[in-house]
């Protein structure tokens, strides 16, 4: 049987963390909580859309390492959003994202290992990557 690809184990993972409704809000919590500059940038979101917008993302932009068109056109929205002339998330924010939303993950899935730790950072590794080229 072949082996699953990084975008079935992040998005399988993903699934299993929100079963819990729980799981963006702790994110968030935490992200929030880890400098005055991240709260800033946050301070007048209104999260109950936020946390639909950041899983609705979540589940788009999976596929976008392997190309698929939806998956990309969600990701170059982002990036957009994102950018030096809207949003301005500055590159070096994305590793403390990329590590608060992989730890709350670990917690939150009942079936964490080693491999879904690799899905979850490639995936968001690739996105990453993309937004802070266009940044
Ligand atoms: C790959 C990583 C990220 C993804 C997938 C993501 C996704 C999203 C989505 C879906 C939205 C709502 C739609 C939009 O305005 O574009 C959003 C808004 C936002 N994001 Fe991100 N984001 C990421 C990284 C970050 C980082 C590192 C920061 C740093 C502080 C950040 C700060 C914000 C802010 C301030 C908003 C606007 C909230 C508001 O409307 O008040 N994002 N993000």
């Amino acid at each position: 049987m072949d082996e699953p690809s990084h975008k079935d184990l992040f998005l399988q993972s993903l699934n299993r963390c929100t079963k819990s409704e729980d799981f963006i809000p702790a994110f968030y919590d935490r992200f929030l909580a880890s400098s005055y500059e991240i709260r800033d940038k946050f301070r007048r979101t209104d999260f109950a859309q936020q946390n639909k917008m950041l899983l609705r993302s979540l589940r788009l932009i999976a596929g976008a390492t392997a190309g698929d068109s939806k998956s990309l056109q969600e990701l170059r929205e982002r990036t957009e959003t994102h950018n030096r002339y809207h949003l301005n998330i500055q590159p070096r924010l994305y590793d403390l994202w990329r590590s608060v939303i992989i730890k709350t993950a670990s917690e939150f899935d009942d079936q964490w290992n080693d491999d879904v730790e690799t899905a979850w950072n490639a995936i968001l590794g690739h996105v990453i990557d993309h937004m802070i080229k266009y940044y």
